[in-house]
Parts: structure tokens; C-alpha cells; sequence
């Protein structure tokens, strides 16, 4: 496995692929079981994988959760090494903003509501840098998880408007045991608070299977947001929307997803059905 923090060298490696039969897995590191399930995926279609590791500092609207964002180089490695991986990629700010960077993407439908109305410049961070990484890479197809079930929306938009040569692959979303959502910002959670975090899961999976069975939802989603504020959760969305423009549904349907961000102590928890 090749580990490189230099642009160079990566573009030396990454012409000692196969041109075409590479898959890319972009990532801002401190790796787990949902990472991993987009590296095997994506080991499974393509002949190479490429996997970066990058805290992308446009998609932060807080400078804390920048900062204070997990960075954990030897654990990753270590972790990507059993997983055999082509090319582990560590770019540094400067190869993916050099002096003088100054373009944006900014994409309307599924990126204006839910994140991309709470964190100004998210989605336009995100989908920047995952332009500049598929402009570097070069890869056939790209694995992302539908852990961010609104990035993955916002990433297909741009890959169809701005006709990117990519095949975009979902991942669906890795759990703990006990149903909750796998993220890099677990960590962060206090013990009572990691314990009381599977609420969220449970309170999606009831609400979606009324939805399913035809309920009233508005009447369903304002009891599961009510159930959650009982127990300390702050509710920032939980929603019934299409799947993939991100607008809110007023009756459930095979496409419709729910998706939700609440806030437990000082982290925020995401997740969708
Ligand atoms: P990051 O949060 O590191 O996630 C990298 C990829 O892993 C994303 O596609 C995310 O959806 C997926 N992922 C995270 N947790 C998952 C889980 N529990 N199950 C399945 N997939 C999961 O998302 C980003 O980084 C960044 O925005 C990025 C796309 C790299 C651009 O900077």
C-alpha cells in the first residue's frame, strides 16, 4: 500500500494504476466499520482503490468542530493497510487550495434545506472539494455512504450537471450493535449520553414503519420530535422528504426518505431511514 502526503508522488502512483479501473473512497480519516464498508465495496468494483484523507476546512461553518475534528493518521493507515487499499492519499491544504484558489460550486435543490440551511457554505465546501479530488484522482466510480443521505444527493446533482465522468456507488449505512448510526464524532459523546444516543434510530425505525403503513405524517413526525425533546434531544429537522430532491412530502411514498440531525450534549447526530 502506497501512504503519500505529497501531491507529487501521488500523481507518480496513481499513473502506475489502471487509468480507468480505479475506485476513490474521499474521507476526512478517523476511520470505522462505515469507512471500511465503503473501502470493500469498493475493492469489489474496480480493479484499485484510492482512499484520501482530508478535514476539508470549507465544508466546517464552526471552527471548533474544525479544530477539534479527530486526526488519527497511524490508526487509519493501519486500518486501510488490512484492507488492502492501492493508495492511501493525505493531501495537504496547499495541494487542494493553492495560493490564488478562489472557485466555489455551488448547487441549489437538495443542498439548500436541512444541512445546507444550518451550516452556511457546507455543501458548497463539500462539493468543492470533492471536484478537486475526482479532478486528481481521476477514478470510474466513487463510494459514499448513505449515512449523509443529503450529501449523496448533492454529490449525484453536480455529477449530472457538471458531467463528471464518475460512477457514483451508495453505501448503505453501518450501525453499532444497538443501532446507532457509526461516525467519527461518536466519540465525543459522554457515556450517559452514548447510552441514551440509539433513541434516535429507534424513534426513526417507529416513525417509518407508521409512514410505511400509511399514518398521518405530520401527527407521526411532530410525536417523534416531541419524544425526542423528553429526552434532552435537540431537534434541529426530523423530516419526511423525496429521496432525492430533499423536499419535504406530504404523503409517504417508495421513494421518501426520513431524515433527521438532533443534538445530544455537544454533538450532533445524523441519521436517515
Ligand atoms: P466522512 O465524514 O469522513 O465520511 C466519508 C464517507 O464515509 C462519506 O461518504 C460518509 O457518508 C461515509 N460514512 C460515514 N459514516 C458512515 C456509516 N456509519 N455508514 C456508512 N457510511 C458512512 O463525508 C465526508 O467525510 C466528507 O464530507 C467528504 C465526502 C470526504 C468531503 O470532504
Amino acid at each position: 500500500m502506497i501512504i503519500t502526503h505529497d501531491l507529487n508522488e501521488f500523481l507518480r502512483e496513481r499513473g502506475h494504476l489502471d487509468m480507468i479501473d480505479v475506485s476513490f473512497v474521499p474521507t476526512m480519516g478517523a476511520l470505522h466499520e462505515g469507512h471500511l464498508a465503503l473501502v470493500k465495496k469498493a475493492k469489489k468494483i474496480a480493479k484499485h482503490c484510492i482512499v484520501s484523507v482530508f478535514v476539508n476546512p470549507l465544508q466546517f461553518d464552526q471552527k471548533e468542530d474544525f479544530l477539534r475534528y479527530p486526526k488519527l493518521e497511524k490508526e487509519d493507515v493501519h486500518l486501510l493497510e488490512q484492507n488492502q487499499v492501492d493508495i492511501v492519499w493525505f493531501p495537504k491544504v496547499e495541494d487542494i487550495y493553492p495560493r490564488g484558489f478562489d472557485t466555489r460550486i455551488e448547487i441549489g435543490g437538495p443542498a439548500l434545506q436541512w444541512e445546507g440551511a444550518l451550516r452556511k457554505g457546507h455543501f458548497s465546501g463539500v462539493a468543492t472539494v470533492v471536484y478537486r479530488l475526482f479532478s486528481l484522482v481521476k477514478p470510474k466510480f466513487a463510494c459514499f455512504g448513505e449515512k449523509d443521505w443529503q450529501q449523496i444527493q448533492v454529490i449525484h446533482r453536480m455529477v449530472k450537471d457538471l458531467l463528471l465522468p464518475v460512477t457514483l456507488v451508495n453505501v448503505p449505512i453501518v450501525r453499532e450493535k444497538d443501532g446507532l448510526a457509526k461516525s467519527s464524532r461518536n466519540r465525543f459523546l459522554t457515556s450517559e449520553e452514548r447510552s441514551r444516543a440509539p433513541f434516535l434510530y429507534k424513534i426513526l425505525q417507529e416513525a417509518y414503519l407508521k409512514l410505511k403503513s400509511g399514518g398521518n405524517i405530520s401527527l407521526i413526525l411532530s410525536n417523534a420530535i416531541e419524544a425526542l425533546e423528553k429526552k434532552e434531544f435537540k431537534v434541529d429537522y426530523f423530516c419526511a422528504v423525496d429521496g432525492n430532491s430533499l423536499q419535504k412530502i406530504t404523503k409517504w411514498n417508495d421513494n421518501a426518505r426520513l431524515i433527521a440531525a438532533v443534538k445530544l450534549g455537544s454533538v450532533r447526530l445524523l441519521d436517515n431511514i
